[in-house]
């Protein structure tokens, strides 16, 4: 396995997995284990964020104590699949902001084109974790972190339900100091370009589209 990329496999993780994996979850109980797989995800990714002293004052006494660096965590959701996985992440840090990227992969050329992107405007000082549930070629996640280098922030995490080995080392090799987090690695992608065994279209489970 590679470097920089990390396999997380809690049994409740897995748990959650199997529930999503299953294909006669209803979307209900669908959109809240991508939310929670995501909280337990992001939980591991932000373990390296900074870290301040500040005072505080307990019941009992004045004392220094370490505290999250505030202003230093983003979030940003691919379109549209990463929605659901903006919730988990804002259960673990309500303080987050939150970006969106949307792009889609032109039928001709088979390139990703992006259509939309709204950052915080202090993007450039966070660290962010990418939203991206089902990393399959990894162009799509490839694209939206070119984009967000740009913006020169310190740390990129990728955080994804479902990989398989095709993406993450697409993304590795051209990225290779951004960390991917993910529940599983699965077999291959099919002639769809779904990854198999999967979980089938994660967009229209979470959303009830079919
Ligand atoms: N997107 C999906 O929704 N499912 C996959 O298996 C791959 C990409």
């Amino acid at each position: 396995m590679n470097e920089g990329f990390h396999l997380i496999e809690h049994p409740l993780l897995q748990h959650k997995l199997i529930t999503l994996r299953d294909k006669n979850t209803n979307t209900k109980d669908f959109r809240s284990c991508v939310a929670e797989i995501t909280t337990i995800l992001a939980y591991e990714a932000t373990r390296a964020l900074p870290v301040c002293e500040r005072s505080v004052e307990t019941p009992f006494a004045n004392m220094q104590a370490p505290d999250m660096e505030p202003g230093s965590l983003a979030a940003v959701v691919l379109l549209r699949a990463g929605l659901g996985m903006a919730d988990g992440v804002q259960t673990l840090a309500p303080f987050v902001k939150i970006g969106h990227i949307g792009i889609y992969k032109d039928k001709e050329t088979g390139l990703p084109v992006q259509y939309y992107s709204k950052m915080p405007t202090d993007i450039s000082r966070r660290h962010v974790l990418l939203l991206e549930p089902m990393l399959a070629t990894g162009e799509t996640a490839d694209h939206a972190i070119r984009m967000l280098e740009n913006y020169r922030c310190p740390a990129i995490s990728l955080i994804t339900i479902v990989s398989v080995q095709r993406g993450i080392d697409l993304v590795l090799s051209r990225h290779p100091y951004v960390n991917i987090y993910a529940a599983a690695v699965d077999d291959k992608i099919n002639e769809n370009g779904y990854i198999v065994p999967g979980l089938g279209d994660i967009g229209d489970r979470m959303f009830g589209t079919k």
